[in-house]
């Protein structure tokens, strides 16, 4: 196992380390960019059925859950087809109406790493009771939830991914999130071919800003590392797009270094979390310059008005950002629907150094299950 480990200290380390390479094999011959379409093989539904689609069920637990908060977004925006969002363990004891009689028109879209994750995969099984086709976004390949998803599993091939805490499988459904995503505008007509191509130039460029965003932040993560890993409270802020990523970027926190973390979105600070802020409390807060970006700014200075300790994760460049914060970690630029891929990765470099310093199992954290098969 050591070997498997290469030069790193860690699978969680060395799986950070891989997302530049695990994204362009979830890209590998799903694009065809001489025609600018999207070509998705292992997805057993044709265009009609993709058209006859008009509502979707997210559903998955823990990081994956995150990855279909994101999903609803790309999917809302770029196809236009409505999208909700459960957790697994929540949709199969809630007797959720997926699709009315006669009616042929709802999806069920799991993701999960493993495959086998015992809630995600009942949640599927009710879609098939409720005759709605499943697509799992899937990483274990043969695993359970591939071999049952009738629509077809749409593999991450990201690689195994030992880490307990997911990196490189939760990138890589954000990746196949939004070539499905894609795959469906292209159906529906929802974009313009020269839309289609903007969006395949930037998938293209992704692996390369993912590669320039570990080299950008690694050196600052592990210096606030060493400042804040003492932190008893962490509060991670986000907005729209960037919500899940601050949820993910809390969870990454608390699961391996136990320092008790929460995400949320930053227009409901005042709602409760901005009780909590002190000097001694670090906020992350990510704001890209997007169309929530001055929104983004006003929170940052509501929690540096209340003396909390803004480490903020931004455009590379943005001084405006960098002013305004006590510290900026600086990622690539892409296209607002893709930014979050890159956003979450200094979240997860940030988590292992401050695991690292508390002296924690990083890959096995206590409590904490790889896969979770049992209730
Ligand atoms: C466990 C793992 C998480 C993972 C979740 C869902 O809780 O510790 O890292 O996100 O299960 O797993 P799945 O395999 O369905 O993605």
């Amino acid at each position: 196992v050591a070997a498997a480990k290469g030069d790193y200290r860690h699978f969680m380390q060395k799986e950070i380390a891989e997302q530049p390479r695990a994204l362009m094999d979830a890209l590998r011959g799903r694009i065809d960019q001489e025609r600018g379409r999207i070509e998705l093989e292992d997805l057993r539904l044709s265009d009609d059925d993709l058209r006859r689609v008009r509502r979707i069920y997210a559903t998955a637990c823990g990081t994956a859950w995150h990855a279909a908060l994101v999903a609803k977004f790309l999917i809302e925006n770029l196809a236009g087809v409505r999208v909700e969002v459960d957790y697994a363990s929540e949709f199969r004891y809630r007797g959720p109406i997926l699709q009315s009689d006669g009616e042929r028109d709802a999806l069920l879209l799991a993701f999960t790493q493993s495959g086998e994750t015992v809630d995600t995969l009942a949640a599927m099984e009710e879609a098939r009771a409720q005759g709605a086709p499943s697509v799992a976004i899937v990483n274990a390949i043969g695993s359970q939830a591939a071999r049952v998803a009738d629509g077809g599993p749409l593999y991450l091939h990201a690689g195994p991914e030992i880490g307990v805490a997911s990196t490189k499988a939760f990138t890589s459904m954000l990746v196949v999130a939004y070539l499905f995503a894609l795959r469906l505008a292209q159906a529906r007509g929802t974009l313009t071919p020269a839309q289609i191509r903007e969006h395949i130039q930037a998938l293209i460029e992704l692996p390369g800003k993912a590669a320039q965003t570990i080299e950008l932040a690694t050196p600052i993560c592990i210096e606030l590392a060493e400042r804040y890993h003492r932190a008893g409270n962490a509060l991670f802020l986000g907005r729209q797009i960037n919500y899940p990523i601050a949820l993910e970027g809390a969870l990454k926190l608390k699961e391996i270094s136990y320092i008790h973390a929460e995400g949320y979105p930053a227009g409901e600070m005042k709602h409760g979390p901005i009780a909590l802020i002190d000097e001694n409390m670090p906020v992350i807060c990510i704001a890209p310059r997007d169309h929530i970006y001055e929104k983004m700014i006003s929170n940052v200075e509501q929690v540096r008005a209340r003396h909390g300790q803004v480490i903020a994760i931004g455009h590379a460049g943005d001084t405006l950002l960098a002013e305004k914060a006590n510290h900026m970690i600086g990622v690539p630029a892409t296209l607002p629907l893709l930014q979050p891929v890159l956003n979450v990765i200094p979240l997860q470099i940030f988590a292992y150094h401050v695991a690292v310093l508390r002296g924690c199992d990083v890959d096995q954290p206590r409590n904490l299950a790889k896969s979770v098969t049992v209730e």
